[in-house]
């Protein structure tokens, strides 16, 4: 397993571009299986989740190629079985369901695991597709579904934690193809859902209000292929946000979307970070003064989970104390303690954890264990001194596009050393 060397104590400057979207382009893929036509997708970031996903397809019947940056799907055969082991190991990667009944009105998925942030159930997903008719069976590790009359219906995704962004997908994907009408009410407002909803329009597909709780969804008979460019991943802008912030030096990001970083930007500048937006770049200041600050996670348009531990590597630097309370996930703290490791002072309570910034921090071995807690380590391990090795680095390959590669050409002394 490949780790990165960093040597801390640099500061950030420069330009960096940022990738396509990997949690828009994941659901995005598995919309390729609802027309028989190709679909050509544009500003797909190269990352192993994205590779993982073309395999998916693949092993479902679809021709797939991809060269990096652009992907041609071709799902003119397709099986509604998916590979076990394939679907089981990525998460995202439940979001074939909905498009394969939609074609297939037939569907064997396996169950996705938990993982190191929750557990993750995917209730909602197959309330959701009951209520549009489904059968479902679980069996052997195994969701079946069957739904030969599918039809549209009221259906509600509010959970426990808020509304749920592959579920919204999911029911989406099924509802096109559909009989009649599906509302979806508390739907998922997050840009990735947008874009699928885009995505789908473009197909043929008729949907009304996605970005709002209340999504439209007239069913039509076929969708046909298309050709789409995939929007800007505003986690990883909002990382490099914070990576140039922690620094202390200055980063233009180019292609980031500052509509889809509200919180996030409004966060930074609270803690007294400089933020400069021009058409298709935000350009990212450090503080004079850096703030504590305080965040609770949230669904979008609130803060967003996925940058809550790199915001937390942030606050390690801020004299005070900021308070982090994350409500989307219950386990989404392990990077605390490896933050801990260089010297950071958090204590945890609760879904809270309560940071007291300020203390310099200094390298040391440290162990990934989800994608944004890997970032965070990057970030906190650039602003140490001294050295800091990360270990367990195929977390981040999932989600960032050559990260370090990326970070190297902004000052940063970092390698990736190949496999242990
Ligand atoms: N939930 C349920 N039941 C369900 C589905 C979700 O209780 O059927 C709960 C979850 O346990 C969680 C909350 O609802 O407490 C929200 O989960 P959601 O379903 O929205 O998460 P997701 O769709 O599985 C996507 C992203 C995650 C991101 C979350 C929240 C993809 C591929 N993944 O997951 O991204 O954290 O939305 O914004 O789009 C990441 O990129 O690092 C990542 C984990």
């Amino acid at each position: 397993m490949d780790s990165f060397l960093i040597e801390g104590g640099t500061t950030l400057r420069g330009e960096v571009q940022i990738s396509g979207s990997k949690n828009a382009v994941l659901p995005i893929m598995a919309a390729t299986l609802l027309t028989a036509e190709t679909c050509v997708i544009r500003h797909v970031p190269d990352l192993s989740d994205v590779r993982f996903m073309c395999q998916i397809l693949t092993s479902l019947g679809a021709e797939v190629e991809f060269d990096g940056s652009t992907l041609k799907v071709r799902a003119a055969n397709i099986t509604g079985t998916g590979d076990y082991d394939l679907i089981r190991k990525m998460r995202g990667s439940i979001c074939i369901l909905g498009p394969l009944l939609a074609r297939l009105r037939k569907a064997t998925v396996s169950l996705p695991g938990g993982c190191v942030i929750g557990t993750r159930p995917i209730d909602l997903h197959l309330k959701g597709l009951r209520t549009l008719g489904t059968q479902i069976r679980i069996e052997a590790g195994y969701v079946h579904a069957e739904a030969p009359d599918l039809s549209g219906s009221l259906v509600f995704l509010g959970g426990r934690a808020g509304p749920t962004v592959l579920g919204t997908a999911n029911i989406l994907m099924a509802a096109t193809l559909a009989e009649g009408v599906t509302v979806i009410e508390s739907a998922a407002c997050e840009p990735e859902v947008v874009d699928l909803a885009d995505f789908l329009n473009a197909m043929g597909a008729r949907i009304q209000g996605a970005g709002s709780p209340t999504i439209t969804v007239t069913g039509v008979r076929e969708l046909r292929g298309v050709e789409h460019e995939v929007i800007p991943d505003r986690i990883e802008a909002g990382t490099f946000a914070v990576a140039a912030a922690a620094s202390g030096g200055e980063v233009t990001l180019r292609g980031a979307r500052p509509d889809h970083l509200g919180a996030v930007l409004d966060k930074l500048q609270e803690a007294g970070v400089r933020i400069t937006r021009r058409a298709g770049a935000l350009t990212i200041g450090a503080a004079s003064n850096l703030k504590p600050v305080d965040i609770t996670t949230m669904p979008y348009s609130g803060f967003p989970t996925d940058m809550q531990a790199q915001l937390m590597a942030l606050m390690c630097q801020a004299p005070g104390t900021s308070i982090i309370t994350e409500r989307i996930f219950e386990s989404r703290f392990m990077h605390a303690a490896e933050l801990m490791r260089l010297g950071a002072d958090i204590g945890i309570e609760g879904p809270s954890a309560i940071v007291k910034g300020g203390a310099p921090l200094s390298g040391a071995e440290v162990m990934a264990s989800d994608l944004r807690a890997s970032a965070a380590l990057v970030i906190a391990g650039m602003a140490a001194s001294g050295t800091t090795q990360v270990h367990r680095v195929y977390h981040l390959d999932r989600g960032y596009e050559r990260m370090e590669v990326k970070l190297e050409a902004l000052g940063a002394r970092i390698q990736r050393v190949p496999g242990e």
